[in-house]
């Protein structure tokens, strides 16, 4: 990583340190809600464009061109590394990954095999590429948690209840911990070929945690996580841990071993960082649906975020979950260029 990457206001304020302004990227910035990205998307599938280099990188770079966001974000998915990993599925638009086979059994493991930096060289290749064309702007690897992870598998798509995600946890422990066990290495593995090929920061997404009470996260789940995150300690890059309705989490997904911890739009930020205490800046947490209530109440509201991050030791803008797909691209733009202004020191 170059040094001027590591002086960006990302990064500084990742770790803590003073920034010119606060800086601000987007969740799913790369995405539906831009016309040259559904423009670039015809015809190819998801996890076929997440396969091509060339595509990822052009991608990635759209909301940077477009919104001048001070970091991007790989443009991928959770499930790439356990399709890597030996896992039928796919991703079906408007719904999510689908799994050809759930994951429901002792035998149905060794369909989920380690992964090496070989079966995601695709990734590699891309992060490699954007790192040559981003210059000063950070990239932002990611993953997604072990426990998210498994609720696709577990499932074998989206869900609102869990079920059976947690009718393995409390029914089968020995089978779930083999299987997140599983899944934390290909995690760790996934995140560490990014980090080899150039990203300047990682965000883990568990975002489905919010699902679980504190000590079940505590006993199910933490460990698991926590052996991602700290497996990437002496990587030096800055650890982003987020999820949705995690403010009762909050504090044990910094315990896990974040720098940054993220936060949805829930929890206010001066609150938050009174929960996961000193030492770890925040991250977010503007509600993506407030886009939409016109101008003056994005402002209002981005002031707001603004003002209660100044609580935590570093604040990085966002929002509280992923930018919806009719989002309109000029609001984003705008609330970037107001970010930039209303925080300039
Ligand atoms: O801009 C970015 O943030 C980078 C790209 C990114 C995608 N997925 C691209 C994508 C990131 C960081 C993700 C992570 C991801 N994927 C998460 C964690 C973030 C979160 O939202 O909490 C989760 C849970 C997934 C699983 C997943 N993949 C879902 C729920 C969906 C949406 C289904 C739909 O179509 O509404 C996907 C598909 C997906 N991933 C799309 C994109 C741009 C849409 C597919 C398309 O454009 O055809």
């Amino acid at each position: 990583m170059t040094s001027v990457v590591t002086d960006s206001p990302f990064v500084r304020a990742c770790r803590g340190l003073d920034v010119p302004h606060t800086p601000v990227w987007f969740m799913r910035q790369a995405g539906r809600s831009l016309p040259e990205y559904r423009k670039i998307r015809e015809g190819i599938g998801m996890l076929d464009s997440c396969r091509r280099p060339d595509l990822v990188t052009e991608i990635t770079l759209q909301p940077v061109r477009r919104h001048h966001v001070d970091a991007a974000i790989l443009f991928s998915d959770i499930v790439v590394p356990i399709a890597a990993a030996g896992i039928d599925l796919d991703i079906v638009a408007g719904t999510g990954p689908v799994v050809a086979q759930p994951i429901r059994a002792e035998s149905d493991l060794d369909r989920l095999r380690p992964i090496t930096a070989g079966d995601v060289g695709f990734v590699a290749e891309a992060v490699r590429l954007l790192v040559g064309e981003l210059g000063p702007t950070p990239l932002i690897g990611f993953a997604g948690a072990p426990f998210t992870l498994a609720s696709y598998l577990i499932e074998g798509g989206p869900s609102r209840t869990y079920l059976k995600t947690k009718a393995m946890m409390y029914g089968a422990p020995a089978l779930w911990s083999a299987l997140l066990s599983r899944l934390a290495d290909i995690t760790l593995a996934f995140l560490r070929t990014q980090i080899d090929a150039g990203v300047s920061a990682v965000q883990l997404f568990d975002s489905w945690a919010g699902a679980l009470s504190e000590a079940d996260y505590r006993e199910h789940v933490l460990p698991h996580s926590a052996r991602v995150l700290q497996g990437l300690a002496a990587a030096g890059v800055p650890r982003i841990h987020f999820g949705v309705g995690t403010g009762h989490l909050l504090r044990v997904m910094g315990e896990a071993g974040a720098d940054v911890v993220g936060v949805d739009w829930r929890t206010p930020l001066d609150q938050a960082t009174q929960v996961v205490g000193p030492g770890r800046s925040l991250q977010g947490n503007l509600d993506p649906a407030i886009l939409f209530a016109g101008w003056d109440v994005v402002r209002r509201e981005a002031d707001r975020v603004l003002e209660q991050g100044k609580a935590a030791p570093g604040h990085v803008f966002n929002l509280g979950h992923g930018v919806l797909p009719e989002t309109d691209p000029d609001m984003l733009t705008r609330l970037v260029a107001h970010v930039h202004e209303a925080s300039a020191r």
